[in-house]
């Protein structure tokens, strides 16, 4: 626990009191808005038993207090992961600096070229560390709280992985703006306006886990985290091509952006630390959001096939996907709060699709 003993605890208290006041009518204010029908879908559909929130009078000063903390475990696997995600950030520096000397651009051409490269691992880094927060239930580590807390850079030294993607996400917002300074065009502006989006839509992700908003948040969030992903990548692989139009005219990225929309509105429908549960017919809504997410991936396959032999990397690893997802279908339902590597893995597929699709289609 942090205590900050030079702080006016009468002061704290009444200004907790007024932000849960706040928070509680805003709460209200959206709940009253939605129709019951629509509340009951789009919501998860049951308390919330492990997520503390705070709402007593006395003093807390804890830098989290108001929000709800939920804490992952620090076992040898995350902490292996996080020697992994560190060299992947190394490498996605290096890699930028080798481009940048090597490129048969100069000057200032040459540093876009090298960010280019670099931006383009660390959005990718950025979706792994979010799998990882997830997947070992980290997901409420910060609480609510967004997009920083006093203690994140402790947290950060320690291992969060909840900590270190925000830190990385800060970066690839900086390195967006730079981008935009130094080569102001359609894809930087773009990328610039979809990590903005993103990082909006991230604080509402953690009120997703916490059960007050609607899944479809945390689907919209996944959706614009690749939207930057292949925004950047689409730079090393068709410069000068405007991105939508890219984007429109690349069907087989179609039904791959739609799963990767219904994945995430699947992890968001679940709620943060419960299972889906093993079904033959789909009772609960979560249930259903699962159904049409296997349906949807099902059309990538169906979509990938059809189109062969122009992706087949892109196709195989599809295939391959169909098998780790019922696995971590599993893995949710047996391990709810932390169902473990197989959510990165499943995200690392994603990305090895994703990847595949524009490196085949250049
Ligand atoms: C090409 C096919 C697929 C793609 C592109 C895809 C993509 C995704 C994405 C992006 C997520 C969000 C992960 C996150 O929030 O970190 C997700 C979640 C999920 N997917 Fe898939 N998926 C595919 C196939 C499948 C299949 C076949 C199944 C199993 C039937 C499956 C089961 C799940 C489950 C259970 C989750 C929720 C994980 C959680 O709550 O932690 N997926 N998927």
């Amino acid at each position: 626990m942090l205590m900050t003993p030079d702080l006016d605890v009468p002061r704290i208290s009444e200004r907790r009191e007024q932000i849960l006041e706040t928070r509680g009518a805003i709460a209200t204010a959206v709940t009253a808005l939605q129709p019951t029908a629509l509340r009951s879908f789009w919501r998860v559909d049951m308390p919330i038993p492990d997520v503390s929130e705070t709402t007593t009078s006395d003093p807390d000063l804890r830098p989290t207090s108001t929000s709800s903390v939920v804490e992952g475990e620090m076992t040898t696997t995350v902490r292996l992961v996080r020697l992994l995600v560190t060299a992947l950030i190394v490498a996605a520096v290096v890699a930028g600096i080798v481009r940048g000397l090597t490129t048969s651009a100069s000057g200032k051409a040459a540093v876009v070229d090298g960010l280019y490269l670099t931006e383009t691992m660390l959005a990718a880094v950025l979706i792994l560390l979010g799998s990882l927060v997830e997947g070992f239930g980290f997901g409420l580590s910060l609480g609510t709280r967004w997009p920083y807390t006093r203690n994140i850079l402790v947290l950060l030294i320690e291992g969060d992985p909840e900590a270190a993607h925000r830190i990385v996400a800060t970066l690839v917002g900086t390195i967006a703006v730079v981008l935009v300074i130094l080569a102001p065009a359609s894809a930087t502006i773009s990328g610039l306006v979809l990590i903005v989006l993103t990082a909006v839509l991230g604080i509402g992700t953690l009120h997703v886990l916490a059960g007050r908003l609607p899944s479809v948040v945390h689907g919209v969030h996944g959706l614009l985290a690749y939207g930057v992903f292949l925004c950047f990548l689409s730079t090393l692989y068709v410069p000068g091509v405007d991105f939508w139009s890219y984007l429109n005219s690349t069907y087989a990225l179609h039904a791959l952006l739609l799963t990767v929309f219904l994945g995430g509105m699947t992890t968001g429908h679940r709620g943060f630390g419960k299972p889906i549960e093993a079904f033959y017919c789909p009772r609960r809504s979560s249930q259903l959001v699962m159904i049409v997410h296997l349906f949807s991936a099902l059309a990538v396959v169906g979509t990938l096939g059809a189109l062969m032999p122009k992706y087949p990397v892109a196709f195989y690893a599809a295939v391959a996907q169909m098998a780790v997802g019922f696995l971590l279908f599993h893995a949710v339902n047996l391990k709810p709060k932390d169902p473990g590597i197989l959510v990165a893995f499943h995200q690392g597929i994603v990305l090895t699709i994703t990847l595949a699709i524009v490196a085949a289609g250049h």
